[in-house]
């Protein structure tokens, strides 16, 4: 196990020469530590589970398993990404686990936004673990824990498991080939792996995923319309050159009705609330303020291409006083 502290002579990962360095030092250390054993990886599609996946695959190929587990709250092409970028294109042992129903059975009435992520925490678990019981010979676990996840767990800020704290009795040994790493350096390191620029520089995304912005009791209905409504948003800041520059962004659907019009007829339907900020620590958020003619062009797309909204509505709260996400 090397050690969880971050030599202060190791320099910033900021060139692709850099990021081949570090690929190479990796590859070694970890065909050294994994020798001709199995290891097994919960792939969410985020920055650091794929970075730890494409280095693994270089690494020691079928020898790894990948898990990917759709919960149901993921974005829209997020699942077929994963498939195609490790199943197809890096030839990952891949195992796609469809536990949508599962998740959103289990998550049906619950409104509490606290029950809600527990919930979502404890059932993955669950689907991983009976994943990992049905392989045999497994005795590695990969994560993708990078460094800031190392000095907030040290600082009692949070707990540093990206899976959320595996049952004890699975017994795997930790392959975390990106610890010392920071968030900038991984995305380096994934681009230098060949990871597609829109996994490389993905936007956060909560854990519990769309199960956040659907507020309240979810519902599959009001789920789709959060998930239509952010890949509109999604899309539309690519066009607008704000992709990669807005740090997230996102869509809100609350659970509360309003009136309206469509084609002469009255509506009762859902709002869609956008929020796209900035920040550096995320402890505190400033608002972007976006183009008028972008705004008129969400509030068009959003009200005709979703089904069951009939409102726009910006949040221009900085944190504090809000939070990021709305639950
Ligand atoms: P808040 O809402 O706390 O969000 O101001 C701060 C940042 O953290 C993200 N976030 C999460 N990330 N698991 C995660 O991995 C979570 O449960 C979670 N909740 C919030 C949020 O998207 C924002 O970037």
């Amino acid at each position: 196990m090397t050690s969880n502290k971050r030599p202060d002579t190791m320099e910033r990962i900021t060139t692709p020469q850099q990021a081949e360095a570090f690929i190479e030092e990796q590859l070694k250390e970890l065909r050294e530590q994994i020798g001709d054993k199995k290891v097994l990886l919960a792939l969410s599609g985020g920055v650091d589970s794929s970075v730890v996946a494409a280095l693994l695959i270089k690494a020691v190929g079928k020898q790894l398993t990948c898990v990917h587990v759709n919960h149901g709250l993921l974005r829209k092409g997020e699942p077929e990404q994963v498939i195609k970028v490790f199943g197809e294109e890096l030839g990952a042992n891949l195992i796609y686990v469809d536990a949508v129903d599962r998740f959103l059975d289990k998550l049906a009435g619950v409104d509490d936004p606290e029950t809600k992520r527990h919930i979502i925490g404890e059932e993955f678990i669950k689907v991983f673990a009976e994943e990992a019981a049905k392989l045999d010979g497994i005795q590695f676990l990969g994560q993708g824990t990078i460094y800031p996840d190392i000095l907030e767990s040290e600082a009692g800020i949070k707990a540093h498991h990206n899976v959320g704290g595996l049952p004890e009795e699975l017994n795997f040994e930790l392959v975390e080939p990106v610890k010392l790493l920071y968030k900038d350096e991984v995305r380096v390191v994934g681009k230098a792996l060949g990871l597609p620029d829109s996994m490389v520089y993905r936007q956060p995304f909560p854990g519990p995923g769309l199960g956040v912005r659907c507020v309240g009791a979810i519902t599959r209905d009001r789920l789709e319309a959060v998930r239509e409504s952010d890949a509109i948003l999604r899309e539309e800041f690519a066009k607008a050159g704000l992709a990669g520059k807005v740090w997230q962004y996102f869509t809100v659907v609350p659970d509360f009705k309003s009136t309206g019009i469509t084609d002469g007829k009255r509506t009762y339907a859902w709002p869609v609330v956008i929020r796209a900020i900035n920040t550096t620590d995320v402890v505190e958020v400033t608002v972007e303020h976006l183009d008028p003619a972008l705004i008129d062009r969400l509030v068009q797309r959003i009200t005709t291409e979703v089904k069951g909204v009939n409102r726009v509505l910006f949040d221009y709260t900085p944190k504090p006083p809000a939070t990021v996400e709305w639950e």
